[in-house]
C-alpha cells in the first residue's frame, strides 16, 4: 500500500534517536507522504531543524508562539489546523519527558498542543526510546498505560545496545520497522473504514447478582477487553453503546455507556438496541446464576453454614444469536478452562454466530483484568486463527477487522 497523499505529523523529541529521523522523513517522502515535523527545542540538539525542513520540504515547528513579528496573527493557532489536517500522527522517538506531558495533557509546545487537538478518531504511533532503566521506570510505564488508554499505540522498543553502554529495552525501532508499522496502521484503517456509521452494541465487565444489600456474587472481568472494543470501534466512526458492568475505566471517547449490574439489568437494555445495531460483541462475563431471592438488608452471621439457592441467568448471546439475529453480525466470546476449542466451537454453532473469541482464564497475560490477551479467532466459515499475546487494543482492532469483512460481502 502507497502512502501517496498521507498526511503525516511526525513528533520528535529529544532522544539521541532523533538522528535516525531524517531517514524516516525520506522514506515517507519517498512513498508520497506529506510531512509535518514537530520538534521539541531540545531534540534541535540531536538533529538539525534545517535538515527535516529541507526534506519534508515543510517549515519544522517547535513553539506554540513564533518568535517572528513577520507571522500573521493566527499563526499561533496552527496547531489546531494541523490536528485537522493529519492522517496520523507520529512521534518518534517519545522521551519519557515527552510521554509524561502526553499522557497528562500538558501542552507547552507545537508536539503537545497539537497532540492534543487531534480528533480521538485519528491513531497515534508512539515510539518511546530511552535509557533501560528509564524505560521500566514505574513512571514511564504508568505514562505508557494511560496512553494507551487515551487510544494511542506505543510499539514496544527494540532490545540492544544504548547510548550509555548498557544493553536491553530502550532502542528506537529502525526508519524501516517505523515504516512498516505506519503501514500497517494505514492497512488497518482501511479494513476497519467499512465500519464507519456501523452501529455497535458491546457488552463489557463482570455482572453483579446480589445475595443481600451489601454483598454479591461476581466474577474478575475488568471490562479492559469490552472498552477497547468499543474505543477501537469509535476511533474508526461506529456509533457504539457499551452495555457494562460496574468498572472504574473511563469512557472511550465518542461511545455511548450504560452502566448495569446484574445480567438481568444487562439484557434489559441489550434489549433496547439489539434490533438497531449491526453488529453484536458480547464481552461481557455474564454471570450464569443468580441468587433466587435477595435477602433484605445485611445478612447476619448467625448459623456456621447456610444455603444459597441460585437461579440461570439468560443466555444473552444465545437469546440474540438463536432467536433475534437477521442481519446483525454477532460476536461472542468463548472462556475455557479445558477443551478449549471443542468448547468454542459449540458456542459458535449453539449460540449461531458469526465470529467467537477464544481466550482462557489459566494463562499468564490473558483473560481477566490484564491488558493483553491470547485469543484464537474462530468463524463461522471454519476458520481457525490462532494469535500470540497482545494488547487488547490490538485484539480489538483484529476482531473489529474480522467483523468488516461481513460487510464487504454486501
Ligand atoms: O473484562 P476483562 O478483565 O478484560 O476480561 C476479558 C474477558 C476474559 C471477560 C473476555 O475476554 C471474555 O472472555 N468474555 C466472555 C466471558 C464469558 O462469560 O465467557 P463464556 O464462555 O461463559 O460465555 C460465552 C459467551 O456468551 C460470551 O460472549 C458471554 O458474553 C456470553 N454470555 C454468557 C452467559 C450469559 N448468561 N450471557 C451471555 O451473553
Amino acid at each position: 500500500m502507497s502512502l501517496q497523499g498521507k498526511k503525516i505529523l511526525l513528533g520528535i523529541s529529544a532522544g539521541i534517536a532523533a538522528y535516525k529521523i531524517p531517514l524516516l522523513v525520506r522514506l515517507l517522502k519517498k512513498e508520497g507522504a506529506e510531512v509535518q515535523v514537530l520538534m521539541t527545542q531540545n531534540a534541535c540538539q540531536f538533529v538539525s531543524d534545517l535538515t527535516l525542513a529541507t526534506l519534508s520540504e515543510k517549515s519544522v515547528l517547535s513553539e506554540i508562539f513564533p518568535k517572528s513579528s513577520q507571522v500573521s496573527p493566527t499563526s499561533w493557532t496552527c496547531h489546531v489546523a494541523l490536528g485537522e489536517w493529519a492522517d496520523l500522527y507520529v512521534i518518534a522517538p517519545a522521551t519519557a519527558n515527552t510521554l509524561a506531558k502526553l499522557a497528562s495533557g500538558l501542552c507547552d509546545d507545537m508536539l503537545t498542543a497539537t497532540f492534543l487537538t487531534m480528533p480521538a478518531t485519528k491513531p497515534r504511533l508512539i515510539f518511546p526510546s530511552m535509557d533501560r532503566e528509564m524505560y521500566r521506570s514505574r513512571s514511564v510505564q504508568r505514562n505508557m498505560l494511560q496512553l494507551v488508554e487515551d487510544g494511542c499505540k506505543i510499539i514496544e522498543p527494540e532490545s540492544g545496545e544504548l547510548a550509555s553502554g548498557l544493553i536491553g529495552e530502550g532502542r528506537m525501532p529502525e526508519p524501516e520497522n517505523i515504516m512498516a508499522s505506519i503501514h500497517s496502521e494505514f492497512q488497518n484503517m482501511l479494513q476497519i473504514d467499512r465500519l464507519k456509521n456501523k452501529r455497535i452494541l458491546i457488552t463489557a465487565g463482570a455482572t453483579r447478582e446480589k445475595i443481600d444489600d451489601v454483598r454479591f456474587v461476581s466474577n474478575y472481568s475488568s471490562g479492559k477487553m469490552g472498552f477497547a472494543l468499543a474505543g477501537e470501534a469509535a476511533k474508526h466512526g461506529a456509533e457504539v453503546v457499551l452495555i457494562s458492568g460496574k468498572t472504574y475505566l473511563e469512557t472511550p471517547g465518542g461511545v455511548k455507556r450504560i452502566d448495569i449490574e446484574s445480567a438481568e439489568e444487562m439484557f434489559e437494555e441489550a434489549k433496547l438496541y439489539f434490533e438497531w445495531s449491526d453488529v453484536f460483541i458480547s464481552a461481557a462475563a455474564v454471570a450464569d446464576y443468580r441468587p433466587e431471592k435477595k435477602i433484605d438488608g445485611k445478612f447476619k452471621k448467625t448459623t456456621d453454614s447456610f444455603e444459597l439457592q441460585m437461579v440461570k441467568n439468560p443466555d444473552i448471546l444465545a437469546h440474540f444469536g438463536e432467536q433475534k439475529k437477521r442481519n446483525q453480525i454477532a460476536i461472542g466470546f468463548a472462556l475455557e478452562s479445558s477443551d478449549h476449542l471443542k468448547h468454542a466451537q459449540e458456542k459458535l454453532i449453539k449460540k449461531n454466530l458469526d465470529v467467537v473469541v477464544l481466550n482462557s482464564p489459566n494463562i499468564d497475560g490473558a483473560g481477566f483484568e490484564v491488558d493483553t490477551n491470547i485469543v484464537t479467532i474462530l468463524s463461522k466459515e471454519g476458520d481457525i486463527q490462532e494469535y500470540p499475546l497482545m494488547s487488547k487494543r490490538d485484539i480489538a482492532t483484529l476482531i473489529l477487522k474480522k467483523s468488516s469483512c461481513f460487510f464487504d460481502k454486501d
